[in-house]
C-alpha cells in the first residue's frame, strides 16, 4: 500500500520548508525517555519510523546506544538530525516509505506522533508493517492521542479500542494504558504502549 499523495513525502516536506511542525516537541517527551532509560542493552536494534527530527535517536544516541535506526520520507529532517549528530551513523538514516520494502528488522521501535500522521485507513497496515519490521519477540513502544480531533488532520485522533482491533492480531499487549508521565500539553490526551511481536499473526475467525 502506498501514502495517499497529499499526504505523501512533498506534503511533509512542504510543512518541514515551511516550519509548519507544531507536532514537535522541540526534545524527547518524557513517557519516551522514562522507557528508554530504563533498557539494559546498549547495542539492541532500534528503529524510529515517521522520526522527524529524531529527538528520540539523538538521547539514544547520546546515552551510548549503538545500533538506532531514524526513517522518514521527508529530507529535511534528516539533514537537520545529520548536521545535529554528525558522529550517528550514515547508513542508519532512512529516508524512504515507511511502507516501502525493506531487509531490516529490529527488536524495538518507537512510536511518537507518526500513527496519528497516517491517513485512518493506513492503520490496519501500519500494525501489519510494525509486525514485519520486528523480530519475533521484538517490541513496539510510544505513545498514541486517545482522543479525537475535531479539525482535519494531520494529526488523526482515535480511541484505544480501535487502535486494538488493529494490533492484537499482532501483538499481544504488554502495557496499554493512560499515560501519566505526558508532557504538559498532552496530558490526559494519550495512552502508553508496550505491545510484544507474536511469532505469528493470529486473526481470530
Ligand atoms: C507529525 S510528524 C512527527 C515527527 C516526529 N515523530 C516528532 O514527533 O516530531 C510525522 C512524520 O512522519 C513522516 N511520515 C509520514 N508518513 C510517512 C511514511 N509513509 N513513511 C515515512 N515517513 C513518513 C513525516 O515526514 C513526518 O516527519
Amino acid at each position: 500500500m502506498q501514502t495517499k499523495p497529499e499526504l505523501d513525502a512533498s506534503y511533509w516536506s512542504n510543512r518541514y520548508q515551511q516550519k509548519e511542525t507544531g507536532w514537535d516537541a522541540g526534545f524527547i517527551t518524557t513517557p519516551l525517555e522514562a522507557y528508554i532509560n530504563q533498557l539494559a542493552s546498549k547495542d539492541m536494534a532500534i528503529l524510529i519510523p515517521g522520526c522527524g527530527h529524531g529527538h528520540e535517536a539523538e538521547y539514544l544516541h547520546k546515552q551510548g546506544f549503538t545500533n538506532v535506526y531514524i526513517m522518514d520520507f521527508a529530507p529535511e529532517p534528516l539533514e537537520r538530525f545529520k548536521s545535529r549528530n554528525p558522529n550517528f551513523e550514515a547508513e542508519h538514516l532512512l529516508q524512504q516509505d515507511f511502507f516501502a520494502e525493506t531487509h531490516f528488522t529490529f527488536d524495538l521501535i518507537l512510536e511518537q506522533t507518526f500513527f496519528c500522521a497516517l491517513p485512518k485507513e493506513m492503520r490496519p497496515d501500519y500494525a501489519r508493517r510494525m509486525f514485519e519490521l520486528l523480530k519475533p519477540g521484538g517490541k513496539l513502544v510510544g505513545v498514541l492521542f486517545s482522543e479525537e480531533f475535531e479539525t482535519q488532520g494531520p494529526p488523526f485522533g482515535g480511541t484505544p479500542p480501535e487502535y486494538q482491533a488493529y494490533f492484537e492480531p499482532y501483538f499481544t499487549f504488554k502495557v496499554f494504558e493512560p499515560c501519566h508521565n505526558s508532557i504538559p500539553p498532552r496530558q490526559g490526551r494519550e495512552w502508553f504502549m508496550i505491545l510484544e511481536r507474536r511469532s505469528k499473526p493470529q486473526f481470530i475467525a
